[in-house]
Order: structure tokens, then C-alpha cells, then sequence
């Protein structure tokens, strides 16, 4: 849409993370793209300028010659990250917002919009996910499943089967190719906040839409609030006219340093992911440590899907502490080095009590455990997260 033409087929991941986005900047005559903040454009004349607003109102892109009329309907610097991460997902198209649950609502109402308002989940999801969806606020019903029941919780009327793998906070790891099998017809959503493209692109697998809260890994230090939609050219059109309608688009200055994170993004993942294997392994160690989470450990990857669906196990692990609830609050409260903060995925490292905080709205029966932790590893020195945790655990 932006670049002369798009990276071939046959770059690898890690140029894609670099370039994907930027082709046409030589050509510019710059070396980082620019920003561009108008929120309204001007319109060359009455014809193009209403063609141009209907093109885009109804989820398509700016006619031949046209303008991008008004920025929550289209913006050039947001379309550049929307192309960067679409490449390293691969998929046809991506669809950025301003949050990471507004992108999530889109594909709800986009489903609900064709008459398709019953949603079959998997559970664990993000607290607030799982909480839009009990509550039904956006017109949507839920029927909670195992990945194994979704074909038994399928209806005429379901439009979207929703899993996230792996899901938040405890780290479950759901097999996407025999998911999407159960699915048929009915679009699979497939939460990729945690594993990112760099270690899963879950269309390969058979999903039809990919979310991430950018917030997260793509933004990757703590600075950026938005969520992206990552899918095919037509559900792309479904979704684009939800975001014009509701407002939701991302913000072009957010939509840069997003755009800027993906170029670290594969080096972050992995150097990440390497700590908390790290990390992993010395907390099975600690006495005070009851139960281990994390998709790098044999018994936390019963159907061997790292190394297979998802390359690394990635870099967000949990624990549980044998003294409850008490001795999980203390620890979280007690670490200096680590910050006792909800969120992930940045470059320093965070611990938070998911029954207390993310996953607070999730009912009773489906809320974590109240002994468990759940840490998102950053890039520091493991060395001293090891130090920082053994003086919080004691
Ligand atoms: C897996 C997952 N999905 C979605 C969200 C929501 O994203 P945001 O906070 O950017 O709205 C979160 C937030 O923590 C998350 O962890």
C-alpha cells in the first residue's frame, strides 16, 4: 500500500523485523519513516474526496489519486506498522488500535455485525478478555470450552472461536493446527501477545485472525499502549470500518515507536526467552517454590509444541509458593530490582498477582490460583534476578 514494493518472499525473519515497512524510504529520500500527525487531509475535489471517504468508511483503502481524508478513518505512518507487523505475522493485511482490548472488540463487533454473535473461548485468557466476553457488553455470548470441546460448542451462530497460547498467566500451550481443524468454518482468533511472531505465527497454523495487545513485546519498553489485528484482506475490510465507526485507531506517534520496536523485536525474544529459561529452572530449585510454570519445562509442554508450533518458550513464566496467598504477596511487594507491576514484555523485569490484578474480573471458578506470581522477563542480567528473588522469597 505504502512501499514501492514489499519485502520478497524469501527474506528472513529478522530482515523482516528491519525493513518490512520501509522499502520506499530510499526513494523518499529518508532513512526513517516519516511521521505524519494531520488529523484531517486535504481533499483534491468533491468527487475524489467523497470517494476517497466511502472507500475508507467501508474498510477499503484510498482510491487512485485520492486523499486519507481523516486520520481516525486512515494514516500513513499507522498503515506503515500495520504493513511491518502484517509481513512478520503472514498475513494479508493488519489493522492497528489504540489498545490491545479495543483491537479485540473490533473482531467482536466486526463478528457480530454479519449476525454471528456467539463467540466458543478457551480458557485461561488476559483477565480483561475473559471479562469483556462473561459480561457480554459488546452484544457477544460466550460458550467457555476445552480446545477439545470446541467443535461440540460450535452454532450457526458462533463467529469466532477464541484461544490464546500461550494464555495468560499460567502459560498453557494450546495445539493451533488441531484447533483450527475443530473450528471448520468459524474463524479461529488466536491471542499471539505472549509468543509474538518471532517464535509464532499462528495463520501458518490454520488461524484466521491474530491479535496482540502491542503494548506488550512490539512496543517492548513499556511506553506504547495499542493493540493490533493482524488477518486476511477481507476480514481486514470487515474490521476497518468497525475502528472508523468506534474510534479506535492508533495514534501515528504510537504507531512509530511501534514501528521502531519491531526491528529489535527478534533480538529481544530470544535473549529474553533465554533468561527466563534461566530463571525458570532456578525457581524449581527454591524451596518456598511449590509449582513452576513455564512452556520450557518438559512437563509444562505435554504435546512438545515448542520447538514444533512456537520456536522458544518465550519469556513470561509463573510460580507458585507453597505458603499462599500471604507469601505471594510479600514476595511481589519485596523485589526492589524487579518491578512489582501488571504488564510484560518490556525490557526490565516485572512480577504481579494475577487473582488480585489482571485476572481480578475472571469469575471464581476460572481465576488463578492465589499463590501464583507471574513474571515477565526483561534483559537484564539474570545473575541479578536471581539475587533479587532470593531476598524477596526469604
Ligand atoms: C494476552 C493479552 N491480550 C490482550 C491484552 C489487552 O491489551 P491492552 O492492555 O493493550 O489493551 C493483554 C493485556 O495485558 C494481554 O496480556
Amino acid at each position: 500500500m505504502l512501499s514501492a514494493q514489499s519485502l520478497s518472499a524469501q527474506t528472513r525473519g529478522d530482515t523482516r523485523a528491519v525493513h518490512a515497512g520501509r522499502t520506499d524510504l530510499r526513494g523518499l529520500g529518508v532513512h526513517v519513516p516519516p511521521i505524519d500527525l494531520s488529523t484531517t487531509n486535504p481533499l483534491p475535489g468533491v468527487g475524489t474526496g467523497g470517494d476517497s471517504y466511502e472507500a475508507l468508511a467501508t474498510g477499503g483503502l484510498i482510491p487512485e489519486g485520492g486523499s486519507a481524508v481523516y486520520q481516525r478513518l486512515w494514516n500513513p505512518t499507522t498503515a506503515r506498522f500495520e504493513e511491518a507487523l502484517a509481513e512478520l505475522e503472514g498475513a494479508e493485511a493488519a489493522v492497528a488500535f489504540a489498545s490491545g482490548m479495543a483491537a479485540i472488540s473490533a473482531c467482536l463487533l466486526a463478528a457480530r455485525a454479519e449476525g454471528k454473535g456467539h463467540v466458543v473461548a478457551v480458557r485461561p485468557l488476559y483477565g480483561g478478555t475473559d471479562h469483556l466476553l462473561a459480561t457480554g457488553l459488546l452484544g457477544t455470548e460466550v460458550t467457555w470450552a476445552t480446545a477439545e470441546e470446541v467443535d461440540a460448542a460450535i452454532r450457526p451462530d458462533t463467529g469466532l472461536v477464541i484461544v490464546e497460547t500461550p494464555a495468560n498467566p499460567t502459560l498453557e500451550l494450546v495445539d493451533l493446527g488441531a484447533l483450527a481443524a475443530r473450528c471448520g468454518d468459524v474463524p479461529l482468533l488466536v491471542d499471539n501477545t505472549f509468543a509474538t511472531p518471532v517464535l509464532q505465527q499462528p495463520i501458518r497454523h490454520g488461524a484466521t485472525i491474530v491479535v496482540h495487545s502491542a503494548t506488550k513485546y512490539l512496543g517492548g519498553h513499556g511506553d506504547v499502549l495499542a493493540g493490533v489485528v493482524a488477518t486476511s484482506d477481507a476480514w481486514a475490510q470487515k474490521i476497518r470500518p468497525v475502528r472508523a465507526v468506534t474510534g479506535g485507531i492508533l495514534h501515528p506517534l504510537s504507531a512509530y515507536l511501534l514501528h521502531r520496536g519491531l526491528q529489535t523485536l527478534p533480538l529481544r525474544v530470544r535473549h529474553q526467552s533465554e533468561g527466563a529459561g534461566k530463571l525458570a529452572l532456578w525457581l524449581s530449585d527454591q524451596p518456598s517454590v511449590e509449582r513452576v510454570y513455564y512452556p520450557g519445562l518438559p512437563d509444562c509442554d505435554p504435546l512438545g509444541l515448542i520447538g514444533t508450533q512456537q520456536s522458544l518458550p518465550g519469556s513470561v513464566l509463573a510460580f507458585s509458593l507453597r505458603d499462599g496467598f500471604d507469601a505471594a504477596a510479600r514476595a511481589a511487594e519485596r523485589c526492589r530490582l524487579i518491578t512489582h507491576a501488571v504488564s510484560l514484555g518490556g525490557v526490565d523485569t516485572l512480577i504481579q498477582h494475577p487473582a488480585s490484578l489482571t485476572h481480578r474480573p475472571v469469575a471464581p471458578e476460572a481465576r488463578p490460583h492465589p499463590s501464583l506470581l507471574r513474571v515477565s522477563v526483561g534483559l537484564e542480567d539474570v545473575e541479578d534476578l536471581y539475587e533479587d528473588l532470593a531476598q524477596a522469597l526469604a
